[in-house]
């Protein structure tokens, strides 16, 4: 499947479009058009057909698409198909939050791992993990296949902790430290940061504000 140029913001929308597809399936629904899609998703039929398009189309014939294939192509493209193990750096509120939140599994991302430098914290199980000690880090992540890091520690750690995980081998890193990472080109980087919805959401409150009066 040729998926070459295709843009950050096409791929930004297939997250979206996989879970509604996922409920579709849950619910029994066979095939769907683009316009019945568009109307559930608020999005228009023809946005829909060129952001398939991009992916060869789905072969949609007849009437619409067949929902089991299509949330199975774009699970692929997602990388859904293959499972992702994790290390969570940062035992505090948002890693033990993060830990206990149990639907990444079903999407294929486990936690194998959770560290943290406080010693109060060390022992502890999160969900059955152990919290494990810093120094264990590296061989931790040699022995578990890890692919991906999770950085929920301060922004002043998150630097150096980073850089080892470079220095292990770790290819991604989901970071949530407010800070951005220097990391090697090769080295794939997802920040989050849950203030910038809220003032995105912010934004849209006064534009909304100003537009009635
Ligand atoms: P927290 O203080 O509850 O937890 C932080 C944990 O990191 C602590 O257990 C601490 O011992 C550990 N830690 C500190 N330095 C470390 C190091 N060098 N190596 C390993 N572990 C280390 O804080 P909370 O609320 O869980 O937040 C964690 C970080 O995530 C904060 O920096 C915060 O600013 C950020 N955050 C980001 C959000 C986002 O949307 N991106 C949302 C909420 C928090």
């Amino acid at each position: 499947m040729e998926e070459k140029g295709i843009s950050q913001a096409v791929i930004s929308r297939l997250p979206r479009y996989f879970r509604y597809l996922g409920e579709l399936k849950d619910e029994g629904v066979e095939r769907i058009s683009s316009q019945e899609l568009s109307e559930i998703m608020k999005v228009t039929a023809s946005q829909i057909r060129q952001d398939f398009n991009n992916f060869g189309g789905f072969g949609q014939q007849g009437y619409g698409y067949n929902v089991e294939y299509l949330y199975t192509e774009i699970g692929k493209i997602l990388g859904l198909d293959k499972k992702h193990h994790l290390v969570l750096i940062g035992a505090g509120n948002l890693g033990q939050a993060i830990a206990n939140y149990m639907n990444f599994e079903r999407r294929g991302f486990l936690i194998s791992g959770i560290f943290d430098v406080n010693a109060a914290l060390i022992g502890k199980k999160v969900r059955d993990i152990e919290v494990r000690p810093m120094e264990e880090l590296e061989d931790f992540i040699r022995e578990h296949d890890i692919d991906i890091g999770v950085l929920t520690i301060p922004k002043n750690a998150a630097v150096d902790v980073a850089n080892r995980l470079v220095k292990c081998g770790i290819k991604a890193m989901w970071n949530f430290a407010h800070v951005d990472l220097n990391v090697p080109e090769d080295v794939l980087v997802e920040n989050v940061h849950l203030s910038d919805s809220l003032m995105k959401l912010s934004y849209n409150i006064n534009r909304y504000e100003t537009s009635k009066e």
